[in-house]
C-alpha cells in the first residue's frame, strides 16, 4: 500500500500580471468565482481528498491569503451580534492551527522553485500540489480521483486534459507510453513545447501527487523554458526511477489563468447554484435574443 497523502502544497507566489489591474493589490488566488476565492476551491478540494496539512508558498503582497484562512474574531463577533448564521454556514473556511504553514518564495523563479521552497515542510513523504488557477468542476473532486489511482499505482500521478494543439506552449505536455482512455502511462514530459514539437496534446493540469525524490532534482536549480525552474523538467528526470501515471479525470477543467477560462468558470459555477441558476438562464436568453 503506497504511503498516504497527508500534505498539500499550494504555490501562490505568482504575480498574476495577466489579471492586472485586478491583481495590483489583491493576490490572483483571491479572485472570486461567484463568491469564493480561487484558493478556497483548491483548499476545499484538498480537504475532501483527506489532506491534513496545508502548505502555502507565498510571496510579497499575499497576506490576504493568510488572513482568509484565519479566525476573524471581529467578523465572527459582528455576525453573532447580528444573529446571523455561523461562519461555516456562510462558507467561511478556517484552517485549524498547526495544520497550516506559510513559507515564502523570495524570488519569482518558477513553479519548480516554488515547490522546492516547501521541501522542509513536506519532508520525506509523498505530497499533493494544487495550482489554484485551475478549477475542476466534478462530482468526485479531482484530487480525490487522483488519490484513488495513486493508491493502486504508487509513484507520481497527474491529472491530464486534452488541449488544442495550438495551445501546447501554455502547458506541460506528456509523452504517452500506454493509454486506456482513462489511465495513461507516461514515458516523457516537456514544458510548454511549441505545437510542432509537442509529443501529444495531453496536458498536465495543476493537480499532482509527487514523491519527495523530486526535491533533490529541483535542488539542482536548472533553468528551463522562460528562464524558470520548471517542475516538469525535474519530474522528467525521475522517469524510470518511479512510476508516472496520468488520469483523464471525470469533470470539467477551467484554466482560470486566462480571462476566458476564468469567465467560463464563473458562469459554470454560478449555473450550479440553485439561488442563481434561474435568473442567469433568463439573462442568457435575453442577451441571446438581443443580437
Ligand atoms: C504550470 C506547469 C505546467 C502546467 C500548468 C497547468 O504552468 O508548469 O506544466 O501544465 O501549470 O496550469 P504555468 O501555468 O505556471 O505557466
Amino acid at each position: 500500500m503506497p504511503r498516504p497523502i497527508k500534505k498539500a502544497v499550494f504555490p501562490v507566489g505568482g504575480m498574476g500580471t495577466r489579471f492586472l489591474p485586478a491583481t495590483k493589490a489583491t493576490p490572483k488566488e483571491m479572485l472570486t468565482v461567484v463568491d469564493k476565492p480561487l484558493i478556497q476551491y483548491a483548499v476545499e478540494e484538498a480537504r475532501a481528498a483527506g489532506i491534513e496539512e496545508f502548505i502555502f508558498v507565498t510571496g510579497r503582497g499575499k497576506t490576504a491569503i493568510e488572513d482568509h484562512f484565519d479566525h476573524s474574531a471581529e467578523l465572527e463577533a459582528l455576525l453573532a451580534a447580528r444573529g446571523q448564521r455561523d461562519p461555516e454556514a456562510l462558507g467561511m473556511l478556517r484552517l485549524p492551527p498547526g495544520a497550516v504553514a506559510y513559507t515564502r518564495q523570495q524570488e519569482p523563479l518558477g513553479l519548480g522553485h516554488a515547490v522546492w521552497c516547501a521541501r522542509h515542510l513536506v519532508g520525506d513523504e509523498p505530497f499533493a500540489v494544487l495550482l489554484a488557477d485551475e478549477l475542476v468542476l466534478a462530482e468526485t473532486p479531482c484530487l480525490t480521483q487522483l488519490v484513488s489511482l495513486y493508491e493502486r499505482v504508487d509513484g507520481c500521478v497527474f491529472a491530464l486534459a486534452e488541449v488544442p494543439r495550438e495551445q501546447t506552449n501554455r502547458y506541460g505536455i506528456v509523452d504517452i507510453a500506454k493509454d486506456d482512455g482513462q489511465i495513461v502511462e507516461i514515458k516523457g514530459m516537456i514544458e510548454k513545447p511549441e505545437p510542432a514539437q509537442a509529443p501529444s496534446t495531453t496536458s498536465i493540469i495543476g493537480r499532482y501527487i509527487l514523491q519527495p525524490s523530486v526535491f533533490a532534482e529541483l535542488g539542482r536549480q536548472e533553468r528551463g523554458v522562460g528562464g524558470e525552474i520548471q517542475l516538469t523538467d525535474s519530474l522528467a528526470r525521475l522517469l524510470g526511477a518511479t512510476p508516472f501515471h496520468g488520469l483523464r479525470f471525470k469533470g470539467q477543467r477551467f484554466d482560470c489563468g486566462s480571462k476566458a477560462g476564468f469567465l467560463k468558470a464563473t458562469i459554470a459555477y454560478a449555473m450550479q447554484r440553485p439561488d442563481l441558476r434561474e435568473e442567469l438562464t433568463a439573462f442568457f436568453r435575453d442577451i441571446r435574443g438581443a443580437d
